[in-house]
């Protein structure tokens, strides 16, 4: 591994920003509910992605709830000029966790007022509908009313540009007919591409795609292949899995969460990594690829 390659950059939302952000979903309590066990250790990882350079931070007020937001906050307000906060909306938490859906105009600008309260914000960089007809995966359906209920938050300057979360590649169009769209954030990583096709109309596009879950979600992927491939480039796991990323196309921008300062250390060096033909073939195969990224 070489220390010179500087991280690749995207232009994104007005900015350029790193391919490396940074995902703050896990500082919540466990389960994403309640304050997480040691506070001032998140605020840490946060002023630490900030000082390595991360640019780009994914968040929601449903997270904790409020409580990633308020960490945010109290870590990195006020912010940086060059920093871009994404955001999303759809969703509430049940009295005990539980993820409900919140897609009425009503319930959109809520959660705009929310995240803007608790961020400390005039105006939010990105917000992303995050689509819940099925909650764990895209599914069919109009997202007119949502898009349209966004876009009125954003005509009014409370919202500068629109993403969605959890979309097929017909709700992007439909969604464009509305408004702008500037990302895209679906499950997707080394071992789970069902996206494969929307990242590259996407890329085509120049609309950023954001993976979420890009090291597996809250139980990282564990592939003896992929730590083979680890061991034989002096690297980890995670750091591989991310580097994978980076290198599928130009267009991801990577937000791995993590709730330790070791682990973002550790994650900031994937952009270090150099997969060589021989290397990405092996991963390919992994999720089933046809080693032709
Ligand atoms: N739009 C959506 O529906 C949606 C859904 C889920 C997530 N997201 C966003 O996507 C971001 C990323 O997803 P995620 O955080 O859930 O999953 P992830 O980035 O795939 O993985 C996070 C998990 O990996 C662990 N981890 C991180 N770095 C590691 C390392 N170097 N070695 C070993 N373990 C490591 C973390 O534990 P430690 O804390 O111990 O490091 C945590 O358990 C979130 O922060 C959130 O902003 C969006």
């Amino acid at each position: 591994m070489s220390n010179l390659k500087p991280v690749s950059t995207f232009s994104f939302a007005g900015h350029t920003v790193r391919r490396m952000g940074y995902g703050a979903m896990q500082l919540a309590g466990p389960g994403v509910f309640g304050p997480p066990k040691d506070r001032d250790a998140c605020v840490a990882v946060l002023r630490e992605a900030v000082a390595s350079g991360v640019d780009h931070i994914d968040t929601s007020d449903f997270y904790g709830p409020h409580v990633t937001n308020q960490i945010i906050r109290e870590a990195l307000h006020p912010y940086s000029d060059d920093l871009v906060i994404v955001t999303k909306v759809g969703a509430v938490r049940s009295d005990d966790g539980a993820w409900l859906p919140a897609q009425q105009p009503q319930d959109i600008e809520r959660a705009v007022h929310d995240n803007l309260r608790n961020l400390g914000l005039d105006a939010l960089d990105v917000v992303n509908m995050r689509i819940m007809g099925d909650v764990h995966a895209p599914a069919e359906g109009s997202i007119e009313k949502q898009i349209t209920a966004l876009a009125e938050l954003q005509r009014q300057g409370l919202v500068r540009h629109i993403g969605l979360s959890n979309a097929t590649s017909r709700q992007v169009a439909e969604a464009q007919g509305i408004a702008e769209i500037v990302c895209v954030q679906n499950h997707y990583n080394l071992v789970h591409r069902a996206d494969d096709a929307l990242v590259d109309e996407l890329a085509s596009k120049g609309i950023a795609y954001v993976p979420f879950f890009p090291l597996g979600g809250f139980t990282p992927i564990q592939s003896s292949a992929l730590s083979e491939v680890a061991q034989k480039i002096d690297a980890t796991p995670m750091q591989v899995a991310l580097a994978w990323l980076l290198h599928r196309s130009p267009n991801i921008l990577l937000i791995p969460g993590t709730s330790s300062v070791a682990h973002l250390r550790e994650n900031m060096k994937a952009a270090q990594c150099v997969l060589t033909d021989d290397v990405l073939v092996e991963l390919d195969a992994i999720g089933g690829g046809n080693g032709e990224h």
